[in-house]
């Protein structure tokens, strides 16, 4: 490339978010986002869509071949609107089926396979490309964009996790329980950070964040603090 043609690059910025769930990954993502006037991209909800699309074609969750075929032909779209964000699967709004318990309960057969993982980078590089993005998951800083200009790892308490989460469902699923979000979130921390593909793990680059006492928008404060951004 000329020099002239060079200098007719447009660059975007992405600023990765990762970290286990209900560290405030999602509210300070969307917040951080619509601060900065950029993109909110939630790549759990890419999982979430898949793992939904799978079950509801009644495909065998372990037959790795059939769900990468089906990933081919299959579009995932997130919308973020009025500061909130809709997810469409083949057009289809599944923005609160996405995040019931039995989707929860079958993401890991999603999500420990290489060959999907894969298939999926795409999708979730797709959603931020030519725009400015807040990008949201557990291997963004890793694997999607190694060369994020900033990356973020928020952690917390997981009993505060637990109660974080059990928050957000409650008004949708009255028999969430914080018991048992408790140790689904314990199970989750154990397999996303375990698995042998993209584990959930903080790079050398990011800077860690611990949100046990903090409110969502002093996280955010804290983050354009390290942007340099007000
Ligand atoms: O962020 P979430 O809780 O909606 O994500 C749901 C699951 O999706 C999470 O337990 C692991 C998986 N996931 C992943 O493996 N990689 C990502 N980048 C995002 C989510």
């Amino acid at each position: 490339m000329n020099k002239a043609a060079s200098a007719l690059e447009i660059f975007f910025l992405i600023i990765a978010i990762d970290g286990p769930a209900g560290a405030g990954k999602s509210t300070v993502a969307k917040a951080l986002a619509t601060r900065l006037g950029f993109k909110y991209v939630d790549t759990g909800a890419i999982y979430r869509a898949v793992t939904l699309k799978v079950m509801n074609e009644g495909l065998d969750l372990e037959d790795e071949e059939a769900v990468c075929k089906l990933i081919d032909k299959t579009k995932i779209e997130l919308k973020y609107v009025n500061s909130k964000l809709t997810v469409l699967l083949d057009e289809v709004d599944v923005t609160v089926e996405i995040r019931s318990q039995s989707v929860t309960n079958k993401i890991f057969f999603v999500s420990n396979k290489a060959s999907i993982r894969s298939r999926l980078i795409r999708h979730q590089k797709d959603c931020a490309s030519g725009v400015n993005a807040v990008v949201e998951g557990r291997d963004i800083g890793t694997v999607i964009f190694p060369d994020a200009e900033k990356k973020f790892f928020l952690n917390a308490d997981v009993n505060v996790r637990a109660k974080r989460r059990y928050s957000e469902l409650a008004g949708n699923d009255p028999a969430a329980e914080l018991n048992r979000i408790l140790e689904d979130i314990k199970r989750r921390d154990k397999n996303d950070s375990t698995r042998q593909v993209a584990p959930l793990m903080k790079v050398e680059d990011a800077i860690s964040i611990d949100t046990t006492n903090l409110a969502p928008e002093e996280v955010v404060d804290s983050i354009c603090k390290n942007l340099d951004m007000k």
